[in-house]
Parts: C-alpha cells; structure tokens; sequence
C-alpha cells in the first residue's frame, strides 16, 4: 500500500513538473513523443523541449502534410512532392512540379534527420525549420496558396478544429501552430536503421565491395559528405557544370556574396539510393552517372570547391571498379524501415 501511494504521488509530481516547462498540453489524450534519439548521432539542432512532438500534434502535422488544401488548386499537398519510399523526394522528376503542372527549378529535397539540420533548402534560404512551411506554400510554382487562405480552409472544418484544440494549449487555428504542427511530423523523421549504421553497432558486417567502397568514400568523400549524417552542412560548389536553363547562383541568392555564387548545401546520403535523381536540379538519374561527374565531369567554375582542384587535376579521380565498390558501399546508407514506417505514410 504504502509503494503504491509513492508511485502515485511520483506520478503525480512528475506530470506536475513536465507540464510546468512547456507549452504543449500534457492532458491524457495528448502525451509527448518519445524522439527516437541514435546513441551514435549527435544532439538534435530542433529545440524538442520548446516545440516537443506530442501524439496530436504529431497527428495533425501528418494530417496537414498529406493535405491538398494546403495548395491553391486544393490537389497539391506537402506529399505530393515529398513522397516517403523514396525518401521523401519527389521520385523521377528532374525539377519539382506544383500547382497545374507549374515546373520549379529544384530538385524536391529528401526529408530525412531534419532534426539535426541548422538550415533548410538547397541554398539555406529558411534558418529554422518552423519558418520552413511558409515557403512552399506561398512559392507559385509550388502550391501557390496564402496562409490566410490556408487558415480560412482549417478553420472551417470539425476535425482540424479537434486537432488543433487537442495539440495545442491555446487550441487556435493560427499560423504558428500549423508551422508547428508540421514540424512535429518531420523531427520525427529520423533514419539510422541501416546496414551501415548495423555495421557500427557490431551487429552486420560489410561485404569486400561495401568495405572497398567505404575506404574509397573515407578518402575522397567524407570531407564534405562528414560524419554520421553524411554531411558537414556547408555550402560548396562542387563543380556541377553552369546549366543553361536555370543558372542557378544557389547559396549567393541567400547571402548576395559573389564568394557563394554556385554553392550548394552539401547532401546528406542516407537513403541516397532511393531518392533519386540527384543534384539541386535532378541532373543525374544514377548514382554511377553521379561518380561519373566525380571522375571527369568537374569544371572550373566560380569557386570551385579547392579540395576539388588538387595538383592541377579537376574532380576525383575514380576507376571503373572504384565507381562499383562506392556504389555498393552507398547502399548501405538505405533504411528500408524508415521507407516504410507506417508512421509517416499517408495511408
Ligand atoms: C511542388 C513540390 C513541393 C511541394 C508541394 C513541397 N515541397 Fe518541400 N521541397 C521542394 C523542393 C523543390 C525543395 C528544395 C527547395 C529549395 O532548395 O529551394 C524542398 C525542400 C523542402 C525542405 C527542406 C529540406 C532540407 O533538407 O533542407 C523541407 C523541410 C520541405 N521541403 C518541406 C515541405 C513541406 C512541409 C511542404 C508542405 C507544406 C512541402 N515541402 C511542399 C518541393 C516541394
Ligand atoms: C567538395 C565537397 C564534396 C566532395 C569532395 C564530394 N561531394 Fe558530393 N556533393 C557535394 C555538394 C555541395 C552536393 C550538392 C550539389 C548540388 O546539388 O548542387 C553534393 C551532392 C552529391 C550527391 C547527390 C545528392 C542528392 O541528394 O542529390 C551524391 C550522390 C554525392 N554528392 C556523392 C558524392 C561521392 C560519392 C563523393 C566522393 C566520390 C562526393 N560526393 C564528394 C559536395 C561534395
């Protein structure tokens, strides 16, 4: 009796004492989500304790993100262009699509460990992954859409008025709270269930080709494609010729600096065989297209990335195997559980 008063009381104090920090409501029915932290990735950028992920709000993110109302034709929904099996990309277009077929000038971007990035798109355009939304939603050749217009739509309807009202401890239909929302879909988007990440637990061992490819990727990729999440998050040119159509200037729209002309934020490759085509404009349609570049496609352009010009020779040079054993080891970075969580789908 008198344990089970104590676990009463603890259970008590400790609801007490979590609720009082945040401002998410900690009722019955909406319990903070337990964020599926790596023991070998490195402490999330996003701030859990000030937007935590909560199972309604984490409901209504996934509800917003698979919504067409979002856009201005209503059809045009965040997972139209960010489809989960291939990682959340937008598979076999070069260039994204949107509302009545408008075509972008980018590539849609995996939404994969968005958690433990400090900016968001291709350039860095969105410091802060809450401010992220804003973006497609209002761009014409996305979803072309108004926020109020947005809100107008929510606000009309019995289950977002639910959803929001149990997500959130004000329960408004605002802004703020539809960004936040969203957000508390994507931070849960961690991937690390790979072979390679089993290989690091001890738990699978590389075949000869995986390990040849990883020696070669140690040396001559991991200098921009760093670390656990395959990327040091700069921004680099790394020698894409200038395409006609679009020149795209990449980090220098941001920043206006000549010294970010052709910059581009360096990819993460987890699940990088699945979300093809490659590059900020889709570019490539294989990974051995891709090491083909490496190898002798590499040109001169403004600030080339310097690691990329070594003694005279433009790229990094690659043989025939070379390319198939990078190949092989780059498969290891697919999660085929995080692919098909049942979680993030829409169905
Ligand atoms: C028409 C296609 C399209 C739609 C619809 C779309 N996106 Fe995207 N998304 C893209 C493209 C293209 C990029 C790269 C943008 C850039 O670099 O300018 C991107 C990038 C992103 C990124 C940045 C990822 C990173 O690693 O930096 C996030 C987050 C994102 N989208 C979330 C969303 C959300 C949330 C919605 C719905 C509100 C949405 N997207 C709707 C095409 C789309
Ligand atoms: C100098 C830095 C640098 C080095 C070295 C480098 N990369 Fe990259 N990589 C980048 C940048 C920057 C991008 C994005 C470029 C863009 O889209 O404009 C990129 C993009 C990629 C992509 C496409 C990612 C996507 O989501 O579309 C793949 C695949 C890739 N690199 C693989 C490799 C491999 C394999 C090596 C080693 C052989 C390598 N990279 C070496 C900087 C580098």
């Amino acid at each position: 009796m008198v344990k089970f008063s104590i676990l009463i009381i603890s259970l008590i104090f400790c609801f007490a004492c979590t609720n009082e920090d945040n401002d998410y409501v900690e009722i019955s029915e909406n319990k903070r989500l337990d964020f599926p932290q790596p023991d070998f990735f490195p402490q999330p950028v996003y701030d859990l304790d000030e937007n935590p992920p909560t199972e309604k709000g984490f409901e209504l993110g996934k509800k917003l993100f698979y919504d067409g109302r979002l856009s201005s034709t209503g059809v045009i929904s965040c997972g139209f262009c960010h489809i989960q099996e291939f990682s959340f990309t937008h598979h076999t277009h070069e260039v994204s699509h949107g509302v009545n077929g408008a075509l972008g000038t980018r590539n849609a971007q995996p939404l994969v460990n968005l958690a433990y990035f400090n900016e968001f798109s291709w350039d860095g355009a969105a410091p802060h992954l809450d401010a992220f939304s804003i973006i497609p939603i209002t761009t014409d050749i996305e979803m072309n859409e108004t926020v109020t217009n947005v809100l107008n739509k929510l606000e009309n309807n019995e289950e977002y008025i639910d959803l929001f009202s149990e997500a959130f401890e004000n329960g408004e239909v605002n802004t703020r709270n539809m960004f936040r929302a969203l957000s508390q879909f994507m931070v849960m988007m961690v991937s690390a269930d790979t072979k390679y990440d089993k290989v690091l637990e001890g738990n699978a061992v590389f075949t000869e080709a995986e390990a040849a490819g990883k020696a070669l990727f140690d040396s001559k990729c991991s200098g921009c494609h760093e670390g656990i999440l395959f990327t040091d998050q700069s921004y680099r040119n790394n020698g894409l010729p200038i395409d006609p159509i679009y020149n795209d200037i990449g980090r220098k729209r941001v920043t206006g600096l000549e010294t970010d002309k052709y910059k581009f934020k360096v990819s993460s490759l987890r699940n990088i065989a699945v979300s093809l085509p490659y590059m900020h404009d889709g570019r490539f349609k294989t990974l051995k297209e891709v090491l083909d570049f490496y190898d002798s496609g590499v040109e001169a352009t403004d600030n080339l990335d310097p690691s990329l010009e070594e003694e005279g020779r433009l790229g990094i040079p690659l043989t025939e195997t070379e390319k198939q054993d990078l190949i092989a080891f780059l498969k290891t970075l697919t999660d085929d559980n995080f692919l098909l969580d049942q979680r993030f789908s829409e169905f």
